[in-house]
């Protein structure tokens, strides 16, 4: 969807959406057009029970004078609330109105003042109007995701599109975060996904690929026994972005990247399995913040790595109870095979703090079932020892819109999982606290590094529209990311 800004100016034909705030009878802008109409938008506005509450709408049909104009009153709701979400609400709003016709192409005019608001309007337009449609081949599907084009009428409009174009960037990230997340597996394995991570490059940053002979090298037992069951091969990309001075320690993103998780031997049940093609939802949430750091030439250094397997099971598979040595030496005694991501981590997490002594490291993950059962579909699992960390995460999903909740982590938890036959086993004693537990078991794999873990699991897909986000793939994470790296790193 393309959007523009543009002066105001007496709109004569197309869709009109027409601001009114809460409680107001009609703003200036309405004022005008209720003239010219003879008292249409008045009628309108008092017919029902509209009262200008955020996103409501009401249309006026076919105003005797203006025939070749659709008028649509909005709601903008209290000014008083008028902070970023709420703009963005207001966005998504209008292109789900837009959704509902066969009209590809609106104008919203409405009476807030300053280029922010209105700029995050648009960037909410754009995060609200995202479907994932290429695979319909039927035109009726395809008229779904009208509009295809935006105008914004607003008093100085080379400010709000100056205010926009940093956040039409990281509309970009976050869509096409959420394109990785919704391609089905047999698009999406860790080849195809690595080359999604190399067209980076083109943002400038650095992509390294490693395959599979050179994770042996490294001695990556524990990722590459997830994958050993699967003809896809295994991936670990590395995304580096140098936007401060060299000796600046960077940040490092780690993100799971199954990208078909079956459960392997240990298999799940058919019911609901197709869901496990977005088991790699933190790693393109951590390419996607990747793409968007890089888009606004963020004055850091951030590096994001991602281990890409599929989970398959096999004559090559690896069984319950096998034991793989992972990078950092330590061995795991792989009691359920379903319990993968904290294997891939495992040797994703030395990787980065051996090779990068970053200052900080956050990994995301579609961890757990059980992050589901404690925080829904509501936050995000937060786990961190380092309570510095865990406050600047809190506080810029806050801000983002991508709440967190703090979990616990301690040392009855990671005492659960020792192993009678390893250093350790790959699931806790018994089903409960099983998203701490994980936790635990990636903690072992630090090395004392400020660490935290998001389990995502919950947030990654959407089963119903919310705001600005559509069903299906949320990309969240992304926006979390890298305003944790504008707020304190740079
Ligand atoms: N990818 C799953 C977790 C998951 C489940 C994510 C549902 C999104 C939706 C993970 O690999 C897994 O299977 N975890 C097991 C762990 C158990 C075997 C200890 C789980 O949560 O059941
Ligand atoms: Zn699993
Ligand atoms: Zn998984």
């Amino acid at each position: 969807m393309k959007v523009t800004f543009a002066e105001p100016k007496q709109p004569t034909s197309g869709v009109v959406f027409i601001g009114v705030a809460a409680g107001e009878k009609l703003s200036p802008t309405a004022k005008v057009l209720d003239g010219i109409t003879k008292g249409a938008l008045g009628r309108a506005a008092s017919m029902g029970r509209f009262s200008g509450k955020l996103g409501e709408t009401v249309p006026v049909l076919a105003p005797a004078g203006l025939e070749k104009l659709t008028i649509i009153l909005i709601g903008t709701g209290d000014p008083k609330n008028h902070d970023d979400l709420a703009m963005r609400k207001l966005g998504a709003k209008l292109v789900r109105y837009m959704r509902g016709t066969d009209r590809r192409d609106a104008t919203f005019a409405f009476d807030l003042t300053g280029a922010e608001k209105v700029a995050q309007v648009a960037y909410g337009a754009v995060l609200g109007r995202y479907r994932f449609d290429k695979y319909f081949t039927k035109k009726d599907k395809e008229k779904q995701s009208a509009p295809a084009k935006l105008v914004i009428s607003v008093k100085d409009a080379a400010a709000a599109r100056r205010a926009y174009k940093p956040l039409e960037s990281l509309g970009q990230a976050m869509n096409f975060t959420r394109d990785l997340v919704s391609e089905p597996a047999n698009i999406i394995y860790p080849e195809s996904l690595a080359e999604a991570c190399v067209g980076l490059r083109k943002l400038g940053v650095g992509v390294q690929v490693l395959g599979e002979p050179q994770m042996e090298k490294l001695g990556m037992g524990a990722l590459l026994g997830v994958g050993q069951g699967s003809a896809r091969g295994s991936r670990l990309v590395v995304m580096k972005w140098n936007g401060a001075a060299k000796s600046k320690k960077p940040v490092a993103f780690i993100g799971k990247g199954v990208t078909f998780d079956t459960g392997g031997i240990s298999i799940k049940p058919s019911g609901g399995m197709e869901d496990m093609k977005w088991d790699m939802g933190g790693s393109a949430a951590v390419i996607g913040a990747m793409h968007a750091i890089a888009a606004r030439k963020a004055k850091a250094n951030v590096v994001g790595v991602v281990g890409l397997v599929e989970n398959m099971p096999s004559s090559t598979a690896q069984r319950p109870g096998d034991i793989v040595t992972s990078m950092s030496g330590q061995t795991i005694e792989v009691i359920n095979t379903d319990a993968e991501g904290r294997l891939v981590l495992a040797d994703a997490l030395w990787y980065t703090q051996s090779k990068f002594k970053p200052q900080i490291m956050v990994d995301l993950a579609t961890l757990t079932g059980a992050i589901m059962v404690a925080l829904g579909h509501e936050y995000a699992g937060l786990f961190s020892g380092d309570d510095g960390l865990a406050g600047k995460l809190l506080k810029a999903g806050e801000e983002v819109g991508e709440p967190l909740w703090r979990m616990p982590l301690n040392d009855s938890f990671d005492k659960q999982i020792n192993s009678d036959a390893a250093d350790m086993k790959n699931v806790g004693a018994g089903r409960w606290g099983g998203s701490t537990t994980a936790a635990q078991f990636l903690q072992r794999f630090t090395n004392d590094v400020p660490w935290a873990h998001l389990d995502i699991a919950g947030m990654a897909w959407a089963y119903k529209t919310k705001d600005t986000m559509g069903k299906g793939a949320t990309g969240f994470g992304v926006q979390l990311l890298d305003r944790l790296v504008a707020d304190n790193y740079e």
